[in-house]
């Protein structure tokens, strides 16, 4: 079950990052490495976390034509990261090249929708009224499934129907984890670890209840006792 609690580092560089790894301790065995600390730091910090013998979830969240896509994918699969995120609105045929050139030791994740969006933001979006966010993410689930995506991100709120929609086997990465009470931060639909993984997710993503803690350790140690214990 710890191991598939991935706490975000969504810190300005590396040093900070591997702070926060040391502080958290052994029991957390994957890390996510994101935007802010791959654009400061670049494979280095990757490499860094390797050393340490934990897992990388790579959150690129790629969107550009097939063929960049297809090439960044399998420099990511010479980086040893094991998940790496790619748009499923960027098409099937950009999925398609990924798939083709992910490497059997990295699994690809395909984002839905942005936990941050809403109707009314997705909405905004299409350029068409958007009442059923489930929905969309559906669409986009089984776009990344026709291509042979190994799995989704998503909310909790919506694993069940991406279940359905991906088969048994699927990876499903769920951020917009919180301890009850927390706070909800810029998350629009956030769920407690065990309610997430009831939902049917196969690993969780939590980032600020850990990271801006005063006790990450302890922070990490009460979502994956919460995690046990009720799932
Ligand atoms: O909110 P928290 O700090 O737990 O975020 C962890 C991860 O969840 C972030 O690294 C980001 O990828 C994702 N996130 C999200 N929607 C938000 C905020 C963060 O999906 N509104």
């Amino acid at each position: 079950m710890r191991d598939r609690i991935i706490v975000a580092l969504d810190v300005p560089d590396a040093a900070a990052a591997l702070a926060m790894a040391d502080r958290i301790g052994p029991a957390c065995t994957f890390y996510k490495v994101g935007l802010e600390l791959y654009t400061a730091e670049g494979p280095a910090v990757v490499a860094s976390l390797r050393d340490l013998g934990k897992n990388v979830f790579l959150d690129l969240k790629l969107h550009d034509i097939p063929n960049q896509v297809a090439r960044a994918t399998a420099r990511a699969g010479e980086l040893g990261v094991r998940f790496l995120t790619v748009h499923a609105s960027g098409g099937g045929a950009m999925l398609m090249a990924a798939a083709a050139a992910c490497p059997p030791s990295l699994d690809l994740l395909a984002v839905t929708v942005l936990t941050s969006l809403d109707a009314a933001g997705l909405s905004a979006v299409y350029g068409r009224p958007v009442a059923d966010v489930g929905a969309e993410a559906d669409r986009l689930a089984a776009l990344a499934r026709d291509a042979g995506i190994d799995g989704v991100v998503c909310a909790a709120s919506e694993a069940g129907r991406v279940r359905a929609v991906m088969g048994p086997h699927a990876l499903i990465v769920t951020p917009g984890i919180r301890l009850a009470g927390d706070p909800h931060h810029d998350q629009r639909r956030v769920r407690t670890a065990g309610q997430a993984f009831r939902a049917g997710s196969t690993h969780i993503v939590v980032g600020r209840p850990v990271t801006a803690s005063g006790d990450p350790r302890g922070a990490f140690e009460r979502i994956a006792a919460e995690a046990e214990t009720r799932s």
